[in-house]
Parts: C-alpha cells; sequence; structure tokens
C-alpha cells in the first residue's frame, strides 16, 4: 500500500519536528478519537505531549516515520523497538485516505529488513481494524492507566516469518 501522491515520507528530525508533530498528536485524537473515546480520556491522552522535551526523547527513538505533504507533516509512526510499532497518528483532514495503511507498510518493511520475526502494536479503538486490514490477529483486549483514566487498547501482533518447521 502506498501513501497517495504527493505525500512523501521521511525520518524524524529531533527538536525540529516535535512542535509540529505534538501539534498532529493532539488533533487527531481530539477529532477522530471522539468516537470512542470521551473527554476524560482524550485529555489524558493527550497529555503525554504536555512537556516538549520528553515528547521529542520519545519520537527520538527507533526510527520515527514523518507523512509530508508540500512540506507539512500530515501523519507520523514509529517503531520502536525493531519489532514493535509504538505510535501511529494521522491528521484529521487526512484520515481515511490510506495514510494510515500506508505507514503501517513501510514500517512493517523496516521490521522484515531488520530480521524481526513478529511486529506488535498495542492499538486504540480506532486503528484495530486499520491494523486488522494489514494482517495482525488480536491477541488481548487491554487498558492503560493515564492520569488515572482507563484507556482501552488491543494488544495485536503479525507474524513477519513462517515458522521454521524443519527442526
Ligand atoms: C487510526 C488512524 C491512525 C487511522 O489512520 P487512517 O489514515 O485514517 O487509516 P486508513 O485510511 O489506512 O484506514 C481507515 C480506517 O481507520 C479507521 N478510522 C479512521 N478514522 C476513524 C474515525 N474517525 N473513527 C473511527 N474509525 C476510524 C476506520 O477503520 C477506517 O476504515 P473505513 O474508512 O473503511 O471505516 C487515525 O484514525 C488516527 O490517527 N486516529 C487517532 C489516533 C489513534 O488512534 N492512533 C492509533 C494509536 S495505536
Amino acid at each position: 500500500m502506498a501513501l497517495p501522491d504527493p505525500i512523501v515520507c521521511e525520518r524524524y528530525v529531533p527538536r525540529r519536528d516535535a512542535a509540529e508533530l505534538a501539534a498532529l498528536f493532539r488533533a487527531s485524537i481530539a477529532t477522530l478519537a471522539v468516537s470512542r473515546y470521551d473527554a476524560a480520556q482524550r485529555a489524558a491522552w493527550v497529555s503525554s505531549a504536555d512537556d516538549l522535551a520528553s515528547f521529542d526523547a520519545r519520537l527520538s527513538r527507533g526510527v520515527t516515520l514523518v507523512a509530508r505533504r508540500g512540506g507539512a507533516a500530515v501523519a507520523f509512526a514509529q517503531l520502536a523497538p525493531v519489532d514493535h510499532i509504538e505510535m501511529l497518528y494521522v491528521a484529521p483532514e487526512w484520515s481515511r485516505r490510506g495514510v494510515g495503511g500506508a505507514l503501517i507498510a513501510q514500517l512493517e518493511q523496516l521490521a522484515r529488513a531488520s530480521k524481526a520475526s513478529v511486529l506488535s502494536v498495542d492499538a486504540s479503538a480506532l486503528a484495530r481494524p486499520v491494523f486488522e486490514r494489514a494482517g495482525f490477529s488480536l491477541i488481548a483486549a487491554q487498558a492503560v492507566f493515564r492520569d488515572g483514566v482507563s484507556l482501552p487498547r488491543f494488544h495485536l501482533c503479525k507474524p513477519l516469518r513462517a515458522a521454521n518447521l524443519s527442526g
């Protein structure tokens, strides 16, 4: 699955990109998560970008891809470590156009190139069907607590290599 034209993918540039991606992160949750997460849950979720320095440190881990159109970020996704998708956020005006699915495919390619045998994610209720469409299977429904608020999420995995049955 390719990114829609004319979106290009770049690597995250620490410090330079932090504020732009924090704004995208907030807008994505504030708008797209409304259908599945209430106001308290969304507030707890976005609060992880309040401290820009720690958000920048978080984005600097592993590989963070930034999808851009005309220089402006429209989505980002992170592989950290090489067998785990840690973040996936799409700008509201770009949702439901295949950007999320295309970034999952790019991270999967990177995981395969790093010889990961399985790729996992703790997905939101919104992202779960996008990962299932990309071949991930549900392992467990979970809840993560942020600021004393419970947020439902779903642990999914996708095997990347056939098991070696030859013994
Ligand atoms: C989940 C997310 C990354 C999907 O990005 P996307 O570019 O819209 O994904 P795709 O276009 O590849 O796939 C679209 C699918 O995502 C889901 N989706 C996207 N926006 C949605 C919304 N507002 N409400 C419910 N489901 C939504 C649907 O399953 C949709 O499929 P459909 O259009 O056939 O119903 C995006 O909605 C987002 O950033 N959400 C807020 C933050 C979030 O939940 N991040 C995931 C953390 S693991």
